[in-house]
């Protein structure tokens, strides 16, 4: 059995950034039942970022999976046996949510080395990045995973990118005071790009789930 952890970053269960995991997922599944999906939610765990204690960096016990001890423990520990990474975020103020950054501090700093500054993770494996956002392709503030990037793509290799963009962020635009945005022209879009957006995140977890069973 070859598994797939996929970490929803965003705290909306149901809304964009969920449908596009599902979707990765179910293109996953559908190439074989010897693909186990494993998907979790950073905001129903209770943990902190890096807690600069050192102690992946001790001398003759350095490790490249975080010793801090908390809710985070056992999927950090998953994900260095896992055979691949799905992290999956809404865009706030331009950056992935501070649940996403915090656990990415956990992830990556184990895989840091102080002595040659080489990033080594217990095991490379695909990755595939997922961001949803109010940006369209022409203009947008995403940084995206920013400074986290180069560090994915050292330890576990090239990570392929989903982006949904101009996102449909409230079901009745109505309700809520949102001016600045045309409900017309966000349905438009979404008419015109969404299930595109949900193929290209199906087609992704089957090419994964693919090169995993190669
Ligand atoms: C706190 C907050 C900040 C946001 N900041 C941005 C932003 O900087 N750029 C952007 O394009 N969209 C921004 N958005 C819109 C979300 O990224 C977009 O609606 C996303 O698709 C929401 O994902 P979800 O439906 O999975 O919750 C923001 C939304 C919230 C709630």
């Amino acid at each position: 059995m070859k598994k797939i952890i996929i970490i929803d970053g965003g705290p909306r269960k149901n809304f964009n950034t969920a449908s596009m995991l599902q979707k990765v997922g179910e293109g996953a599944s559908s190439v074989s039942n010897e693909i186990e999906i494993k998907l979790v939610r950073l905001y129903e765990l209770d943990y902190k970022g890096c807690m600069s204690c050192m102690a992946c960096k001790i001398k003759g016990k350095a490790s490249n999976i975080c010793k801090f001890k908390d809710a985070l423990t056992p999927l950090l520990e998953e994900i260095a046996q896992a055979d691949g990474l799905v992290l999956g975020s809404p865009i706030y103020f331009g950056d992935v949510t501070g649940q996403m950054r915090t656990f990415l501090e956990r992830l990556a700093f184990p895989w840091l080395s102080y002595n040659d500054y080489s990033m080594t993770a217990p095991k490379r494996m695909p990755v595939i990045l997922v961001e949803t956002m109010n940006g369209t392709p022409e203009m947008n503030n995403s940084q995206g995973y920013g400074s986290m990037e180069p560090c994915i793509k050292a330890a576990l290799g090239e990570p392929e990118h989903l982006i949904a963009y101009n996102t449909y962020q409230v079901k009745n635009y109505d309700r809520y005071e949102l001016a600045g945005f045309s409900e017309k022209a966000k349905r438009m879009y979404r008419d015109e790009f969404w299930e595109g957006y949900l193929q290209k995140a199906f087609d992704a977890g089957k090419h994964m789930a693919e090169s995993i069973l190669k």
